[in-house]
């Protein structure tokens, strides 16, 4: 079976998609699926490549017991060729994506990570980088219910039919 590509898009590519792909892959693991995705992130901005998560973000995913090593990178063309499912953190992010997009029967593909939340559904993650501990918290909850509601819709389409 091919592997199952999911990747996460933010702005900057430090605080919101990492912590998204550092929580699923932590999901992913706990349930020794891991072996079935490929899983990465990136950011729609060039402004932090190369550079780590922000440190808030790291202290914040630890206090949770997640775990989070990710090098930064800008969202390329190519991603929407070599990836099934990119979940974009907020409706610029969505946006721009979908702007980059020449072939039209890929925008599916495109999503909003709060498709899959059950609160507030369809609404965005917000960004923390101007916030304090509460709102990477804040962020850390919503993606742990909206990585948790996406991993089991994977689960029940297209693991439980292969
Ligand atoms: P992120 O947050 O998109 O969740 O990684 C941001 C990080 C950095 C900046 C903006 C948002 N920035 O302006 O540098």
């Amino acid at each position: 079976m091919q592997k199952i590509k999911v990747l996460f898009v933010c702005l900057g590519n430090i605080c919101r998609s990492p912590l998204a792909e550092a929580i699923f892959t932590d999901k992913i693991k706990k349930k020794k699926i891991d072996h079935l995705f490929v899983v990465d992130s990136c950011g729609t901005a060039n402004y932090h490549i190369g550079d780590s998560p922000d440190s808030r973000t790291i202290a914040n995913a630890r206090k949770n017991g997640v775990v989070i090593e990710h090098c930064g990178r800008q969202f390329s063309v190519k991603d929407l060729d070599d990836f099934d499912f990119i979940l974009a953190m907020d409706k610029s992010n969505y946006h721009n994506i979908l702007r980059l997009l020449k072939d039209k029967s890929h925008t599916e593909k495109v999503m909003l990570m709060r498709e899959f939340d059950t609160v507030n559904k369809g609404s965005e993650v917000p960004d923390p980088y101007y916030g304090g501990e509460k709102h990477f918290q804040e962020v850390f909850e919503i993606l742990d219910r909206s990585t948790e509601n996406f991993l089991n819709h994977i689960q029940e389409t297209i693991l439980q039919r292969s």
